[in-house]
């Protein structure tokens, strides 16, 4: 796959580009889910993995739980430590990489990844760092997007013009329900996923495109790389699949986004 830190190092680059709390905002009902799914409840604690700007730490702060969220772009720290003391929440917040976390074994009751920890170039090595640092028997949560899903299509038409290091694993394997048993098969006692869906909503399917250029990461890399006419060739491929999706038929965008919900109990 080539080498590991060049890629985490991009990763970290772009995640520190575009408008994040826009999509922020449109991820935060799986951060709920999550939450629920993993029964979250006050005076567990909890560790929000990848965590952007805290969509997953606040919903588990607002059920009364004590919480640190850990992202390793310093930008996404940032925004999480002023979104956390704007909502009045004290979230611990921590610069690091998901493959390797900076707490102790069996520290937390909860660690949980709303669409971060899927990301990271080794899956194997995230999950081991995201169980290590579970009490036995306690809980650990994923959202990955499903492969058929608008944002691994999306994903998919990015890597087309540029393509990701040979051998690195694509998010959307998380996604696959037999998969993600596989890599969680020796980690955890009892595995449960749900796939769910996300509503995605905007004014048009153009202005959901452009909030996509301004917010996602894939787009703020792909400006950096390509030429303007493959960039132009992105917006069109991209604006094609939000009309394809599209379930609105009032002028406005409606798009169903499925996701799987994970949630794996570590082994006593
Ligand atoms: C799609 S965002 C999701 C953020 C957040 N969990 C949410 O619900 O909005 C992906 C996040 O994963 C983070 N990320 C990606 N790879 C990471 C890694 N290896 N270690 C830590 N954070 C990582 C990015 O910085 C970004 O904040």
């Amino acid at each position: 796959m080539g080498d590991v830190e060049a890629i985490k190092r991009r990763q970290q680059h772009l995640w520190g580009l575009g408008d994040y709390s826009v999509l922020s905002r449109q991820l935060a009902p799986a951060a709920v889910e999550l939450g629920d799914a993993c029964a979250v409840s006050a005076g567990q604690e909890v560790l929000d993995v990848a965590a952007g700007d805290g969509n997953f730490a606040l919903a588990c702060a607002r059920e009364g739980a004590s919480v640190v969220a850990c992202d390793f772009s310093p930008r996404m720290v940032e925004l999480g430590r002023a979104r956390s003391d704007d909502e009045g929440y004290d979230v611990e917040w921590v610069e690091a990489d998901a493959e390797a976390l900076p707490f102790e074994d069996a520290r937390f009751d909860c660690a949980g990844s709303v669409f971060g920890a899927f990301l990271t170039p080794r899956p194997g090595v995230v999950a081991s760092e995201l169980f290590r640092v579970v009490r036995p028997g306690n809980t650990v949560g994923l959202t990955a997007w499903a492969p058929d899903s608008v944002f691994i299509q999306l994903f998919a038409a990015a890597r087309r013009l540029l393509p990701p290091p040979l051998g690195m694993p694509l998010p959307e394997e998380w996604g696959d329900e037999a998969t993600a048993r596989e890599r969680l098969a020796d980690l955890a006692a009892h595995v449960e996923i749900d796939r769910r869906t996300l509503v995605w909503t905007a004014g048009s399917p153009e202005a959901l495109g452009a909030q996509l250029a301004d917010s996602a990461p894939s787009f703020a890399g792909a400006r950096e790389a390509l030429s303007e006419e493959q960039f132009e060739e992105l917006r069109e491929e991209t604006l094609e699949l939000l009309r394809r999706l599209n379930t609105a038929d009032d002028g406005s965008v409606r798009i169903n986004a499925d996701y799987l919900v994970i949630v794996a109990r570590k082994r006593g």
